[in-house]
């Protein structure tokens, strides 16, 4: 039985206590949802400690969407594995298509990354996912399976058990257009057996969650889908109620 995971990647919005009001709704409400469900949220590292304290004492985790390809050292600005890891945090997002698109986040950086991560105990929650051009170009598999090969197949047997994929097609970030329960299935069983190929009947065992605006009025579709095991969600996991609709969205 795989796990059911529903996480909030809150991107850069809220101010702390915005956040802090926010987690401490999630866990208000969390009692209403099915305990199978696994959440997740992952707010701006400014938030980290303060959501980490208002979510102690619930099974709500604590993720973070990203983390520096080193350990340590002089690289101003960046936030290490282990940081994150001592303030709470059990996941960590890596390889969002954000990232991909606006910081140049190549395959060679995600590698480093995610040894940061797994060096540090954290689970890599790894975004794939095609742009609007490669959907309409029929690439939408060689893309995924690309960002596959060259990340996910460097994994050890070990690491890979404690990883967690989201696809999350581009042309439905934050667009208001979702992928159909039908273009969903379709790719993540390919995404599936891509893992497989590899890793063998432990990719029976990984979530792999859709992430493309979902919502509480499309989630239960897209969720019904054999190959659909939760979701990463943006703009719907900035109200408590909708976040946790879409975790009541499991049959
Ligand atoms: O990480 C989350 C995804 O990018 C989805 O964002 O739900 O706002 O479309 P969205």
């Amino acid at each position: 039985m795989r796990k059911k995971i529903v996480a909030g990647n809150w991107k850069m919005n809220t101010l702390p206590a915005e956040g802090v009001e926010l987690a401490k709704g999630v866990v208000a409400g969390r009692g209403e949802v099915c305990s199978c469900v696994n959440f997740i949220v992952c707010p701006p590292f400014t938030h980290l400690a303060m959501v980490a304290e208002a979510l102690k004492g619930s099974d709500v985790a604590l993720g973070a969407q990203d983390c520096a390809t080193e350990a340590k050292g002089a690289y101003t600005g960046e936030i290490a594995a282990s940081m994150i890891a001592a303030l709470g945090c059990k996941y960590v997002i890596l390889g969002h298509s954000e990232r991909r698109q606006y910081y140049g986040e190549t395959s060679a950086t995600l590698n480093k990354k995610m040894a940061q991560a797994y060096a540090n105990g954290l689970i890599p929650i790894y975004c794939v996912g095609e742009n609007l051009d490669e959907r309409e170009a029929g690439k939408h598999f060689d893309v995924v399976k690309a960002q596959i090969e060259e990340v996910v197949y460097n994994l050890t047997e070990e690491q890979y058990k404690n990883l967690v994929i989201a696809y999350e097609p581009v042309w439905a970030i934050g667009t208001g257009k979702t992928a159909s329960a039908e273009q969903a299935q379709e790719i993540h069983a390919y995404i599936r057996q891509v893992l497989t190929a590899k890793f063998g009947a432990a990719a029976q065992e990984t979530a792999i969650l859709y992430g493309g605006s979902c919502k509480p009025s499309n989630a239960a579709e897209i969720f019904a889908k054999e190959d659909v095991d939760g979701g990463l969600i943006g703009g719907a996991a900035l109200k408590a109620e909708d976040f946790l609709a879409i975790g009541k969205g499991f049959s």
